[in-house]
């Protein structure tokens, strides 16, 4: 984490997870421990369903809510989908974008990524983008070229102006809900590395200004070494965010000095 130049935000992925009633009670739960300051920035990102009952739910709690996906086209002929701007209208501050789940199931590409990620822009949303390697593109020692692709791919057309909204979320696919973490020092690495494509694209004071996050299997546990990393700035947590106890502790472990 680096709090002089950019925000340190720790994101909940809840995935196709909790029905409204569960919705519900989670932030029955969560409110009250949120009463501490905190220097962090808190997101949830829960499914379309429960999107509006979560805005009212967390209204003034300085909780932001966010879709886990979106589409690239602001309206038309494509059933089943919802579009960024439908997000922005009823509230929604953040999208992920290009998450590895998408990509392995849903067709997701760097292109249609690149796509949405201008689409959620230009409608306001904050995208926090996900890239990462596979335990055989990292064995076959091609992580970095792979990120750097994803990255360059990703940004495509996106404005300096711009690209300061924009949240990375660095996900080894190999430790994502498998309780493997990458040490700290991976992690570091690939944020790190990150960090560089985007000061060669948009210079070294937008580079620093934004928000990498790390993402798989991080607990409470490993929290706290991995957002002790200088350019790990924040947490997408999927398994550990469905609990509110557990959420809270990685939150706690952001607000280390
Ligand atoms: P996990 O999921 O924390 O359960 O590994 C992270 C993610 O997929 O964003």
């Amino acid at each position: 984490m680096n709090r002089r130049y950019r925000k340190t935000i720790i994101a909940g992925n809840w995935k196709m997870n909790k029905t409204l009633t569960e919705t519900k009670a989670f932030a029955e739960e969560f409110k009250p421990l949120l009463n501490r300051p905190r220097w962090c920035d808190v997101v949830l990102c829960v499914p379309f369903v429960n999107l509006q009952a979560a805005i009212r739910l967390f209204k003034d709690s300085k909780v932001s809510i966010a879709a886990e996906n979106c589409h690239y086209e602001s309206s038309g002929a494509y059933t089943g989908e919802v579009s960024a701007e439908m997000l922005k209208d009823i509230g929604v501050k953040y999208v992920i974008i290009g998450h590895s789940e998408r990509r392995q199931y849903y067709n997701e590409t760097d292109f249609t990524v690149n796509k949405k990620v201008r689409a959620a822009l230009d409608a306001g949303l904050r995208p926090i983008i996900c890239v990462g390697e596979s335990l055989e593109q990292r064995e076959l020692g091609v992580t970095m070229e792979l990120i750097a692709y994803q990255v360059k791919c990703a940004l495509s057309g996106v404005s300096a102006e711009k690209v300061r909204h924009v949240v990375f979320a660095y996900e080894p696919i190999w430790a994502i809900g498998t309780g493997k973490t990458a040490t700290s020092q991976e992690a570091q690495d690939v944020c790190e590395f990150i960090r560089s494509i985007i000061r060669k694209l948009y210079g070294a004071r937008v580079a620093r200004a934004v928000t990498i996050q790390y993402g798989g299997s991080m607990n409470p546990k490993n929290a706290f070494e991995l957002l002790g990393q200088p350019d790990v700035d924040g947490g997408l947590i999927g398994g550990a965010s469905l609990k509110p106890d557990q959420f809270m502790e990685i939150i706690n472990a952001a607000n280390q000095d």
